[in-house]
């Protein structure tokens, strides 16, 4: 049976374990997770083993991108299951640090990226990209990766972190890996643990919808728009945040007939799980870079 990934728990530990590789002039990849890992998180490790000579798998439930009442206590820990998921995975190391030692309470830098953080999920959780960006760039420093491997289900999140790499100059490809999805087409998200039978039935009226849109895109954002509020504004036991189609880099709303790369995203709370979802409003969906 294959060995289970090393594990280190200090940026110390880490920086100890790269040094020879990055010397030898290997390639670092970095796969930033929360845990609860599944198979959209392992399609991120495999895109990584195949890219690059290194592969890093971070496991950290960062406070830093939780706002007050949500999920922080009640989102998923499963350690050891993480790591039989990994074992056989290639993976050469996880880091998984303490919270009170890699988020100090006494750390005054925030890292902000303008205007890719203003709308979309950020409307109803303001202070959650400033997390994501800050301990994304902590996990960089940390790690000193050659590229990063990020899900297109955070579709946001993916845009702002590749700006903040870019605009920061920090070295780091920035992957996105398309979304990987249940047999019925949901997709995989570590909060789906959180459904009921009942609520997971629901909860196919995202994809269900996207599919649809992505069938009948003809290029009017518009009219896409409005069938995805009508659709998922009536489906049962659906609450819509937000259904939007935007430009894919600027993640501006786009209006009318639009022939460039457009990308719907989706938002709803399902009973008290909140989930999004994705689609690319164009011929194939392929990795970004
Ligand atoms: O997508 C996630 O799991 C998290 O937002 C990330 C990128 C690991 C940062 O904590």
């Amino acid at each position: 049976m294959a060995d289970a990934p090393a594990v280190a728990r200090t940026s110390a530990a880490v920086r100890a374990a790269l040094d020879g590789p990055l010397r030898a002039g290997r390639s670092i990849g970095l796969v930033p997770t929360m845990g609860a890992l599944h198979e959209g998180h392992l399609s991120l490790v495999r895109a990584a083993r195949a890219g690059t000579d290194v592969v890093v798998v971070s496991i950290f439930v960062n406070p830093l991108q939780f706002g007050p009442g949500e999920d922080l206590d009640a989102y998923p820990r499963t350690f050891d299951a993480d790591l039989a998921a990994l074992t056989g995975e290639g993976v050469d190391l996880v880091f998984a640090p303490e919270a009170t030692a890699y988020t100090p309470a006494d750390a005054r830098t925030t890292v902000h990226v303008v205007g890719l953080t203003d709308g979309l999920e950020a409307a109803s959780r303001p202070t959650h990209f400033d997390g994501v960006t800050t301990i994304v760039t902590k996990l960089f420093s940390t790690v000193r990766p050659h590229r990063a491997y990020f899900g297109e289900k955070d579709f946001q999140q993916q845009a702002v972190i590749r700006r903040m790499a870019r605009d920061l100059d920090l070295g780091v490809e920035v992957i996105t890996r398309p979304v990987v999805r249940d047999p019925d087409g949901l997709a995989l998200s570590s909060r789906n643990t959180y459904l009921s039978p009942d609520e997971r039935r629901d909860a196919l009226a995202l994809s269900a919808a996207l599919a649809a849109a992505q069938r009948g895109w003809a290029g009017d954002a518009d009219a896409t728009r409005a069938d995805l509020l009508g659709t998922l504004g009536s489906a049962p036991g659906v609450r819509l945040d937000y259904a939007e189609v935007i430009d894919p880099e600027t993640l501006e709303p786009l209006e009318g007939v639009h022939d460039g790369p457009a990308q719907a995203v989706v938002a709803a709370h399902v009973g008290d799980t909140r989930l999004i979802d994705t689609a690319p409003l164009q011929p194939a969906s392929t990795d970004r870079a």
